[in-house]
């Protein structure tokens, strides 16, 4: 049985005070609930020291949101697997839309990352997902298995395994719409199956989340299909009371 997942992803918010307070929000209402899934904030670079420390001793798990495929030297900017590991990070976002659309980043430069980060022992974040046009012209099968087969072919049978896939289709994040359970399940399904051609046990093992305006009341019904094991939450992840309520749905 797969163990759910929650991740938040916060992209470029917060401040020290904003995220003082939103973690404390989560400690407070996950102490009073039992929670059955892994509980993940990916926060931005700059307050990894701040989070790590406000997480001290509860149940959340702290993640990047980007990390570089180089391991050190001359990359402007980029912050590496290892400096990410000093900071107890365990998860690591890569290949978001966002990075893919305004920050070019390719299949291959996406799959270089993945590769690096789950050697390092960081837990790749493996982003896909169509655009609007894409599905609308037939295209989301053809994208989606070329975006996870470019990552799937730089890991080991056991790498794949352990990574996670986050199937987030471009036209429902941030927008406040979602895909249905049975959009979402489907390729979910064909994900898995990519994933199954590599190696069967690897596909029964692998988490495929769902992300793109998850939100407390469509939550449960997401993650009540077979093949959907979590989300990758926006801004729902934002306030604490919707988080909890995301993560209390993950049974
Ligand atoms: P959203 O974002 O929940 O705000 O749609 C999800 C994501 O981009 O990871």
């Amino acid at each position: 049985m797969r163990r759910k997942l929650i991740a938040g992803n916060w992209k470029m918010n917060g401040s020290l005070a904003f995220n003082a307070e939103l973690i404390a929000g989560i400690r407070s209402g996950l102490s009073n609930q039992e929670t059955k899934a892994d509980v993940l904030v990916c926060v931005p670079s700059p307050y990894l020291a701040q989070v790590q420390n406000a997480i001290k001793e509860s149940d959340i798990v702290l993640g990047a949101q980007d990390v570089s495929q180089f391991a050190s030297g001359a990359y402007t900017g980029e912050v590496s697997t290892s400096m990410l590991a000093d900071f107890g990070c365990r998860f690591v976002i890569v290949g978001h839309s966002e990075r893919r659309a305004y920050h070019g980043e390719t299949n291959e430069v996406v799959a270089s990352k993945a590769s690096h980060a789950i050697k390092a022992g960081i837990v790749p974040i493996v982003c896909v997902g169509e655009t609007l046009a894409e599905r609308e012209d037939g295209q989301t099968h053809a994208v989606i298995t070329h975006q996870i087969d470019a990552v799937l072919q730089l890991l080991s049978d056991d790498e794949a395994a352990r990574i996670v896939i986050a199937y987030e289709p471009v036209w429902a994040i941030g927008t406040g719409k979602t895909a249905t359970p049975d959009m979402a399940q489907e390729v979910h399904a064909l994900l898995r199956q990519r994933v199954a051609l590599k190696n069967a046990q690897a596909a029964l093992q692998v988490r495929i989340v769902y992300g793109g305006s998850m939100k407390p009341d469509n939550a449960q019904l997401l993650m009540n299909e077979p093949d959907i094991d979590g989300g990758l939450i926006g801004g729902a992840a934002l306030k604490a009371d919707d988080f909890l309520a995301i993560i209390q749905a993950a049974v």
